[in-house]
């Protein structure tokens, strides 16, 4: 996860990662350790390249839970980490170009439609579950979130239940794509109680979807087909070792390591495009 997120070339999350609408990168992220059922969060943190790992010092090294904002920042600074603009060049020009774009009735003024093309509105997220030899579940997820977010609006990826999940007994699920859905579903969290419940997790994966998709009623969120204009990805790992991933369109994959080479399989999916 850190490589990722020190990775100035990914867009997705820590260094590098999309602005909100200020022009300034607010990460958030999670971890969950499966043998000591503890967690640890920093939501909405300013300034620090691996919020994974902050994420990880506020479950080993505070009797809290979640850090948001200054004083999850406060926090990463008083462990020895570096305050750094996570702004890279190239992110700094998408941002730019999105709000040159937004309005043609405020004083952004943006070259020629023509000359830049439209300019669509990316989301990203990681989430990473492991499984050891000793039977012991882990997860991490990390984002810099929506691009170009209301300042302080925080996902589902630092949220327990919502963008991570981890029951020893049972398995884990991390979630990536549109956060309010995974937020207003409690997706991880319903889809390892799927799997308690005896489901596989392909199964557990695609009741959770289903349920995304009926919960989705807003016309705001619906495109001409009555369907969401929106992605869920979810990933689940049982704790016997079997895994799946589903995502509401057709089109997905996730990447898997049992030892050795690691290998793309394809979602399951509930829609096509
Ligand atoms: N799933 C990432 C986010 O919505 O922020």
């Amino acid at each position: 996860m850190n490589i990722v997120e020190a990775d100035p070339k990914d867009m997705s999350v820590g260094y590098g990662g999309l602005p909100n609408e200020d022009g300034i990168v607010e990460l958030d992220s999670c971890c969950m350790h499966g043998p000591s059922s503890n967690a640890g969060s920093v939501a909405s943190i300013r300034d620090i390249k691996l919020p994974s790992r902050v994420a990880q010092l506020v479950l080993k090294r505070t009797d809290h839970v979640m850090l948001v904002g200054e004083g999850a920042r406060r926090f990463a600074l008083a462990h020895g980490m570096k305050a750094e603009n996570l702004l890279t060049d190239a992110a700094r020009r998408k941002w730019l170009k999105w709000k040159e774009n937004l309005s043609d009735k405020d004083d952004w003024l943006s070259p020629k439609e023509a000359e830049t093309g439209h300019e669509a509105r990316p989301t990203g997220t990681i989430t990473c579950l492991g499984l050891n030899p000793a039977g012991e579940l882990s997860g991490v997820t990390s984002t810099s979130g929506l691009a170009y977010k209301i300042p302080g609006r925080i996902g589902d990826s630092p949220i327990i239940g919502a963008g991570l999940y981890v029951d020893n007994d049972v398995g884990a699920c991390g979630a990536t794509g549109r956060g309010e859905a995974v937020i207003i579903s409690c997706g991880s969290r319903i889809v390892v109680e799927n799997m308690r419940h005896g489901m596989s997790p392909e199964a557990a994966v695609k009741d959770v979807l289903k349920r995304i998709v009926k919960q989705t009623v807003d016309p705001r969120l619906l495109d001409k087909k009555g369907r969401p204009d929106f992605e869920v990805v979810l990933y689940a790992l049982h704790k016997d070792g079997r895994h799946a991933a589903g995502s509401i369109y057709k089109g997905r994959q996730y990447a898997v390591n049992e030892g050795g080479e690691s290998k793309l399989l394809d979602c399951v999916h509930l829609l096509d495009r």
